[in-house]
């Protein structure tokens, strides 16, 4: 596997480990806005990246992906929203559910990231290439099925 797929790999697994750490300090007790914050906007950028640029190159050679790419993109939104739901509370200092919650995304992002590696990410074009980290999401962006009129 090469370019962009590895490095969408790559950040999988980047992503989980942040993500693990977070659950870590979690079962302490512990909450740092920073550290979640880190995890959000990289996975949101990981999302994007996905909804805008990877999803829409796929569709164009394997049109019997577009299933599955729905799938993958109601997941997006409900982690998404999910982590919108853990963030607010640890603005506010009252932390309820949130533990739940981050079980949750890892619950879902296990099966999601396994999905794209075994479909969606063999079927990208080689000539998709980018530099993932440096990528920034327009002011305003969300997530495809989060969106009143769905594109
Ligand atoms: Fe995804
Ligand atoms: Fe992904």
């Amino acid at each position: 596997m090469t370019g962009i797929s590895a490095e969408l790999e790559m950040d999988h697994e980047l992503e989980r480990q942040v993500l693990t750490r977070i659950i870590k300090e979690a079962e302490n007790g512990n909450y740092d806005a920073d550290s979640f914050e880190e995890f959000r906007s990289g996975l949101l950028r990981h999302i994007y990246l996905e909804e805008e640029i990877v999803f829409p190159a796929v569709l164009k050679n394997s049109p019997e992906l577009r299933g599955q790419i729905a799938g993958l993109e109601m997941e997006h939104a409900s982690v998404a929203m999910i982590m919108g739901k853990i963030a607010d509370e640890i603005q506010t200092g009252n932390i309820i559910k949130s533990r739940k919650y981050l079980d949750e995304i890892e619950r879902i992002l296990a099966v999601h990231n396994s999905v794209e590696s075994s479909g969606v990410y063999l079927k990208i074009p080689d000539n998709i290439s980018m530099d993932i980290h440096s990528v920034v999401i327009p002011e305003g962006w969300v997530c495809r099925k989060l969106r009143k009129s769905r594109v």
